[in-house]
């Protein structure tokens, strides 16, 4: 591994140079306006999923701190040894699975050992994200800098399918001057299309809160600098969008294993960067995203000191038929009308009320290595 991450280094070095020349990360997503979609989570949904941690811890300390154990030169607060096969997994590339609009996984794809994170919970995460999770909790909580709970983790796709059809339906009553297509060029920079989450891989948690103010959390704060020391990334990282083709998400980390996670991290890269020099690929940039303006055209309303042209008098209470606002709870199309421009086809897209039907949540009988079969139930709240 060390050669590999010698090797990787010097292709980096020049890969880097070149990559910065395809893309300007902050033109990725533009729009006419100041404002910017909103991509807080869906109304109608609460928040009453249990969490690892109810409370939170209140931050006592950070660095610097007596370590307790050190292993391949990071050192730890927490005895991390039970952890270690985890965390720095002998065979890593199978944690090495990208998933993105490019690169979807597909409707049938689900991770092997999905194992519950916590007691009580239903969240789901491969055996090894869920041993480094915990690992790395221990150690923040042991540091006071955990201020935050996990919230999404595994998502089987049809559970993508009625959150992306959630956030459509909102956004269309949001912005009811745009197309259903229109709406979709927004949605598509928070949510991913169903078959190419990452969540899909088991290998991803969303901490709390789902929005840019975890930046300002204690527990980000530690995570940024840290998280590789339990193999996690962050995955979509500020300034990166045309690598991801997801705006930044302080909140939603990969697990990767340590190497490749210390490598992204040391490097500042991306999953998709580092997957590229690892099989000698280009970076497939994503296109510039236009976002359609997300208000609506001003309304002429005609000037009422303007003298008529005839001699009749015109009503000046009368506001013209146009000004009319569109119905905001009728959608034009139905969620089952959603099409894609990607990979994954019409039929893919599963609607709410299919779902219902069919996503019984099967629960795994135990948390080996066995290769188990899971989805899960209908979202009682929010993700992205
Ligand atoms: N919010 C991320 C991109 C997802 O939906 O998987
Ligand atoms: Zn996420």
């Amino acid at each position: 591994m060390k050669i590999i991450a010698l090797l990787l280094a010097l292709i980096t070095a020049f890969s880097l140079f070149a990559c910065n020349k395809g893309g300007n990360n902050s033109s990725y997503i533009t729009t006419s306006e100041s404002t910017t979609p909103d991509t807080t989570e869906p109304e109608g949904t609460t928040e009453e999923e249990t969490t690892t941690e109810e409370t939170t811890t209140e931050a006592t300390t950070t660095e610097p701190y007596e370590p307790i154990y050190e292993d391949g030169g990071f050192t730890y607060k927490i005895d991390v040894r039970k952890y270690l096969q985890y965390i720095d997994p002998a065979n890593d590339t199978e944690y090495l699975i990208i998933a993105n609009r490019k690169h979807p996984l597909g409707s049938s794809y689900t991770p092997k050992n999905l194992t519950y994170v916590a007691e009580g919970q239903s969240w789901l995460l491969r055996r090894a994200a869920k041993e480094a999770f915990e690992a790395m909790r221990l150690e923040m909580q042991a540091l006071g800098v955990y201020d935050t709970y996990n919230r999404s983790t595994y998502r089987s796709y049809s559970f993508q399918s009625i959150l992306y059809n959630q956030y459509l339906e909102r956004d269309m009553k949001k912005y009811p001057h745009l197309s259903r297509e229109q709406v979709m060029i927004i949605v598509d920079t928070y949510s991913a299309r169903p078959g190419t989450s990452d969540h899909q891989t088991g290998l991803t948690i969303d901490f709390n809160p789902l929005n840019e103010s975890f930046a300002n959390l204690k527990a980000y704060k530690y995570m940024k600098d840290n998280a590789h020391k339990f193999g996690f990334i962050l995955r979509y990282p500020k300034g990166k969008e045309n690598v991801t083709g997801y705006k930044f998400e302080p909140w939603h980390w990969r697990f990767v294993g340590r190497d490749t996670a210390t490598y992204i991290y040391e490097h500042g890269i991306t999953l998709e960067e580092y997957m590229a020099l690892k099989n000698g690929t280009e970076v497939e940039y994503f296109s510039e995203v236009e976002l359609p303006p997300l208000t609506p055209p001003a309304t002429t309303i005609p000037d009422a000191t303007t003298p008529p042209d005839d001699t009749t008098t015109p009503d000046e209470t009368t506001v013209p038929d146009d000004t009319t606002t569109p119905d905001e709870t009728t959608p034009t199309e139905t969620t089952d009308d959603v099409t894609t421009t990607d990979d994954v086809t019409t039929e893919d897209i599963t609607t709410a009320e299919e779902v219902t039907t069919t996503a019984e949540t099967t629960v795994p009988e135990q948390t080996t290595e066995a290769e188990t079969s899971v989805s899960v139930g209908l979202p009682d709240h929010e993700f992205t």
